[in-house]
C-alpha cells in the first residue's frame, strides 16, 4: 500500500483511447495519482494534446489498437523506457447506432475489430509484459450494454458482452498461471463524452429531429442519477489499477447511476 501517497504512485500505465472522453479522464487521474502514463489513440494529435495538458511524465503515442504490430511497438517502448508495465486500461472503442437490418457484415466486423480485437491484443500484450513481475492490472471498458440489450445497437451490444466474458476468461488464465495479474471490466452507463454526444445526434436524426435537446433530456432520466461524467469512470480505473483492489479479478464494475437496477 502507498498510504498517504497517490493511489498508483510509481506505477507504469498504458491507456488506449486516451485522446478523448473516458480514456482521457482515466489517463489524467492515473497521472494525478502518481502513475507514469503512456497515452495512446488512433488520433495521435488528440493523445498528444491530452499528454500535454497532463504534463509531467505523460507520454503520447499514435496507435491503432486493432493493430498487432502497434501493440508490440507500444510495449517495446514502455519496457525499454520503464523496465515494467503495471497497468493497461483499454478505453478505445466505437459505437454504431444501428439496428439489426441496418448493420452490414462490414459494420459488424468493424465494431468487433475496434471494441473486441483491440482488447484481446492489448490484454495479451500486457500480460506478456507483466509476466516477469507476476503482478499487474488490466481494466477493460465494456458497457452496461453488455448486460442489457438495445435494439439500436446490435453490434455494439454484442461486442461489449464479448469484452465482459473475455475479461473473465483472461482473469482465470492469469490466476491459473500462478500470477496476481488481475483483469476486470467496467460497465459504464450514459457518460458525457464526445461518443455520447454523437449518439444523441444520431438518435435525434433517426427520429427526424434536428434538435437534440429532447433526446438528451430523455437520457437524463434513464438513470436515477442522470448522465455521468468521464471522471466517474476514471476513478474506477484508478481503483482497479491500484493496490487497493488486490483481490478483485474477473469482476465487472457497473457504474451507471443506477440505470440497470431500476
Ligand atoms: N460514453 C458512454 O456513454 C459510454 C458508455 C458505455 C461504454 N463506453 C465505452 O467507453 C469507452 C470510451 O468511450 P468514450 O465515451 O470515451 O468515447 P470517445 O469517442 O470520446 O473516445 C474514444 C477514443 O477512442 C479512440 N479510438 C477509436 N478507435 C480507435 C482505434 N482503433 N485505436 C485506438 N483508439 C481508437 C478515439 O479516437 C477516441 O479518442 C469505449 O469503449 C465506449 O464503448 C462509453
Amino acid at each position: 500500500m502507498n498510504a498517504g501517497r497517490g493511489w498508483v504512485e510509481g506505477k507504469v500505465a498504458v491507456v488506449t483511447g486516451a485522446g478523448s472522453g473516458i480514456g482521457r479522464a482515466a489517463a489524467r487521474l492515473l497521472a494525478a495519482e502518481g502513475a507514469t502514463v503512456y497515452l495512446t489513440d488512433i488520433d495521435g494529435k488528440a493523445a498528444e494534446a491530452t499528454a500535454e495538458a497532463i504534463g509531467g511524465s505523460a507520454r503520447a503515442m499514435a496507435q491503432d489498437a486493432r493493430d498487432e504490430a502497434a501493440w508490440e511497438a507500444v510495449m517495446a517502448r514502455v519496457l525499454a523506457e520503464q523496465g515494467r508495465l503495471d497497468v493497461l486500461a483499454n478505453c478505445a472503442g466505437i459505437q454504431l447506432t444501428r439496428g439489426l437490418l441496418e448493420t452490414s457484415l462490414d459494420d459488424f466486423r468493424h465494431v468487433f475489430g475496434v471494441n473486441v480485437e483491440s482488447v484481446f491484443l492489448g490484454t495479451r500484450a500486457a500480460v506478456k509484459a507483466m509476466l516477469p513481475q507476476k503482478t499487474g492490472s488490466i481494466v477493460n471498458i465494456a458497457s452496461n450494454f453488455a448486460n442489457i440489450a438495445d435494439g439500436l445497437n446490435t453490434a455494439y451490444c454484442a461486442s461489449k458482452a464479448a469484452v465482459a466474458h473475455f475479461t473473465r476468461a483472461a482473469a482465470l488464465d492469469c490466476a491459473q498461471r500462478g500470477t496476481r495479474i488481475r483483469v476486470n471490466s467496467i460497465h459504464p452507463g450514459c457518460i458525457d463524452t464526445p461518443m455520447l454526444e454523437r449518439e444523441i445526434v444520431d438518435v435525434a436524426a433517426k427520429r427526424g429531429d434536428a434538435d437534440t435537446s429532447a433526446v438528451r433530456a430523455e437520457w437524463q432520466t434513464l438513470a436515477p442519477l442522470g448522465i455521468g461524467a468521464a471522471e466517474d469512470i476514471g476513478w474506477a480505473v484508478v481503483y482497479l489499477a491500484s493496490d487497493r483492489s488486490p483481490y478483485t479479478t474477473g469482476s465487472e464494475m457497473v457504474i451507471d447511476g443506477g440505470h440497470i437496477v431500476r
